[in-house]
C-alpha cells in the first residue's frame, strides 16, 4: 500500500477518516506494516503491504470461496487468463487487445483516482497503473480474496508498477464518495454477489465526471453454453441479458455509454450522469442507448 493513498481512504463501517499508526514502509515507500484507525474504534491492519478492511468474514458462494484458494491464486494468471476472452469471445482476443479497450474507455491517462473491484491478480490495476504513468494520480486494487491479493502484490512489484491493493468488499468499498476518476471490474460482476449494492459503490466513489469500465460475461444463446452456464449457476456465478444488465446499471445511477458485445463478452462504459448532459467519448461514438 502507498501512503499517497491514504487521504482516498475511509472506514467502511461509518465512512471516517482513516489515521495511519504504527507504521513500517519500505525503501521504495511502500507501507508494509501498520494500522489504519478510525474515530469509530475500527482499526484496519496492513500486513506484508495489504490493507485488510475485512477480518474474520468469509465470502458466501462457492465460487467465491475458490477464489480464497492459494492454488486458484496461483493458477488464475498463469492457467486461465491469458485465454480466457479468446475462448469466451470466440474471437481472437489477447491481452493487448482487451487492456487497450479498458484503458482508453475509462481514459486512464488523464490520472487521478482509478480502482480495480474485484481484482483478482491485478491484471486491469497493471494495466491502469501503466496508463497513467505520466500524470498525477494512483491506482487501487480492491478484493476479497488475500491469496488474490497477495499474488496481485508479486506482480505488479515485479512489473515495476505502484498498486495499493486493499482486502476489501465490492458492495462497502474503503474509498471516500466522489474520488475516483474511473472503475473498472473485469468478469467480477457475475460472481459479485449482491449486483445492484456494488453497483451502487461504484456510483459513489465516482466523481461527476468519472468512468465506469466493466466486462461481463451474458447469458449464452447455444444450448451447450446455456448448459454450462446453469451449471456454474449452483456455485453462485450470475450471467444476464444485455438489457437487463444495462437497466440494472441505470438503475444504480450508471448510465451506459456505449457497449460492446464479443461472443458472451460485454464491455460496457457508464458515466455517473444521463449521456446527453456529458461530452461523447474522443472518437466521437455515442451510445446505443
Ligand atoms: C473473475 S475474477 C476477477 C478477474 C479480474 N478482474 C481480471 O480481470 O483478471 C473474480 C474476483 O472477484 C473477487 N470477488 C468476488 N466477489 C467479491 C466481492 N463481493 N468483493 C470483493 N471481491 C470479490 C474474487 O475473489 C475474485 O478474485
Ligand atoms: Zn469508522
Amino acid at each position: 500500500m502507498d501512503e499517497e493513498v491514504l487521504p482516498w481512504l475511509r472506514c467502511p463501517t461509518c465512512s471516517g477518516a482513516l489515521d495511519l499508526r504504527d507504521s513500517r514502509c519500505e525503501a521504495h515507500g511502500e507501507i508494509v506494516a501498520g494500522g489504519l484507525h478510525c474515530g469509530c474504534g475500527a482499526v484496519y491492519p496492513i500486513r506484508d503491504g495489504i490493507a485488510d478492511f475485512l477480518g474474520r468474514p468469509r465470502p458466501p458462494t462457492i465460487a467465491q470461496l475458490t477464489n480464497e484458494l492459494p492454488a486458484t491464486a496461483w493458477a488464475y494468471e498463469r492457467l486461465w487468463r491469458p485465454f480466457a476472452l479468446t475462448l469466451l469471445s470466440g474471437e481472437s482476443f489477447p491481452y493487448e487487445r482487451e487492456l487497450a479497450l479498458v484503458t482508453e474507455w475509462v481514459d486512464a491517462a488523464r490520472g487521478g483516482l482509478f480502482v480495480d473491484v474485484a481484482c483478482s491478480n491485478g491484471l486491469y490495476a497493471r494495466a491502469l497503473a501503466r496508463a497513467i504513468r505520466y500524470a498525477p494520480g494512483h491506482v487501487i486494487g480492491v478484493d476479497h480474496a488475500l491469496p488474490m491479493l497477495r499474488e496481485a502484490r508479486q506482480r505488479a512489484r515485479a512489473a515495476r508498477v505502484r498498486v495499493s491493493y486493499l482486502r476489501a468488499s465490492a458492495q462497502a468499498l474503503p474509498v471516500a464518495s466522489g474520488a475516483a476518476s474511473g472503475v473498472t471490474i473485469g468478469g467480477s460482476l457475475n460472481e459479485i454477489g449482491d449486483l445492484d449494492a456494488c453497483l451502487r459503490e461504484v456510483r459513489r466513489i465516482l466523481t461527476d465526471d468519472g468512468r465506469f469500465v466493466a466486462m461481463t460475461l451474458l447469458t449464452a444463446q447455444g444450448a451447450v453454453g446455456r448448459a454450462v452456464q446453469f451449471a456454474v449457476s449452483a456455485g453462485g456465478i450470475v450471467f444476464w441479458s444485455r438489457e437487463e444488465l444495462l437497466q440494472r446499471f441505470r438503475a444504480a445511477g450508471l448510465y451506459p455509454q456505449r457497449d460492446e458485445q464479443h461472443g458472451i463478452v460485454l464491455f460496457t462504459l457508464a458515466f455517473p450522469s444521463p449521456q446527453s448532459e456529458r461530452v461523447p467519448p474522443k472518437d466521437g461514438r455515442r451510445g446505443t442507448e
